[in-house]
């Protein structure tokens, strides 16, 4: 196991212990945009975008200040929403259609919340490095993203769609 893939297995047990004792929804949200910038290395920007008046609206993130809404499939979120897709994105300038947020950003990767077989988010991580994302993030962020689901009381936030 080389230091990358240590460094991700850190961060998804220490994520697996912060919420042990939290299941509230917007506490783990804003939580898990601090773990991942704490572990991560080379990222510029990881949030939320909450699925909500048809519409996905930033929710809780790390970064520069981000635009606020996205429709249903615009850019790499609004895709990874729609089509219920995990879409790692290597350089986001060959990418029709992505969203310039922060010109800095070179990568991205987005994975759909899935709970209950409803999409009601997405998580977005964007690098300032080409590339930056691969098989070794796609694995340990599907696993961060399970441990969000199974531990989190999202009921509150389905209710008021
Ligand atoms: N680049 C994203 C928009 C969100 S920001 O990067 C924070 C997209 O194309 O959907």
């Amino acid at each position: 196991m080389n230091k990358q893939e240590e460094k991700l297995k850190e961060m998804n047990k220490a994520f697996q212990a912060l919420l042990e004792s939290e299941d509230d929804w917007l506490a783990n949200l804003a939580n898990s945009t601090a773990v991942l910038s704490q572990f991560m290395t080379d990222i510029n920007w990881a949030g939320y975008y909450i699925w909500k008046n048809e519409q996905l609206i930033l929710g809780p993130f790390q970064g520069k200040t981000a635009c606020v809404r996205i429709d249903e499939d615009k850019g790499v979120c609004g895709k990874a929403f729609s089509q219920r897709k995990i879409l790692l994105v290597k350089d986001v300038s060959k990418f029709p259609d992505h969203i310039v947020c922060d010109p800095a950003s070179k990568s991205e990767i987005v994975l759909p919340i899935i709970v209950a077989g409803e999409a009601i988010a997405v998580l977005d991580i964007d690098s300032p490095k080409l590339a930056r994302f691969g098989e070794l993030e796609r694995k340990y962020l599907i696993e961060f993203t399970d441990i969000l689901i199974e531990n989190t009381n999202f009921l509150p936030l389905i209710e008021k769609f």
